[in-house]
């Protein structure tokens, strides 16, 4: 089996973490850095992380998540940020796809035509994108932390608008979900059960 496969195959969401496992600033931007090759609509990259790993900053978090404790026993746990009006940073985020010549002027300037048109005005599709954009990140960093050795957790329990007043996200930004990342501590759940094949998959 590929160690692709195998990561893929191996996650599972912890619960329990070793709360006296710490990750070094160099062990959590490798992990960032790893996330940053996910794939977003038009490239417009529209999402970040704060990595909350502070003991102080990492209680404040967890009373905003239900006091879930894998929030704080974690070695780090992330804030998956998407930006609803990320994609008008396209122009400065491809250019230098134009300045190395891998894009001529009418590409570059098409593919920004393309993504203007597309989501100027349309607030669904906006927030739609940051929560894809944010979602897709948010698995890279899964799976990425897997093959890493760690072991993580994702959540959607927490109170969006303290997390958001909080940490200081902008008006336009939608905290996606959090990930909690560290080493497990015993008693995490085995795998657990999935749909069959046939319940998620129709080949027409
Ligand atoms: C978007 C999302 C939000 C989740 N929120 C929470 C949460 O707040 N608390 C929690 O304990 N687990 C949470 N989970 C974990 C799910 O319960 C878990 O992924 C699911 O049961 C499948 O198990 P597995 O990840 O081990 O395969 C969340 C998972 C996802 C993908």
């Amino acid at each position: 089996m590929s160690d692709t496969l195998a990561t893929i195959q191996g996650r599972t969401s912890a619960n329990n973490f070793d709360p006296t496992h710490h990750m070094s600033e160099a062990q959590i931007q490798e992990l960032v850095e790893l996330t940053l090759n996910t794939p977003t609509s038009f490239n417009m990259q529209n999402w970040r992380l704060i990595a909350v790993s502070s003991a102080q900053q990492k209680a404040n978090l967890r009373k905003l998540a239900f006091n879930q404790a894998k929030v704080s026993e974690a070695a780090v746990t992330f804030i998956v940020v998407g930006d609803s009006m990320g994609y008008q940073q396209l122009p400065t985020l491809i250019k230098p796809m134009l300045d190395a010549g891998a894009l001529d002027q009418a590409a570059y300037d098409g593919w920004i035509g393309m993504c203007n048109g597309m989501y100027n005005g349309n607030a669904q599709l906006q927030r739609d994108e940051a929560i894809r954009s944010g979602s897709l990140a948010a698995m890279t960093l899964m799976y990425a932390a897997q093959a890493k050795g760690y072991v993580s957790g994702a959540m959607i329990g927490f109170d969006g608008a303290a997390v958001a007043k909080e940490f200081g996200l902008n008006e336009h930004e939608v905290p996606v979900m959090l990930i909690a990342v560290g080493n497990a501590a015993p008693g995490n759940w085995p795998r657990k059960v999935r749909r069959s094949l046939a319940q998620a998959v129709k080949t027409v």
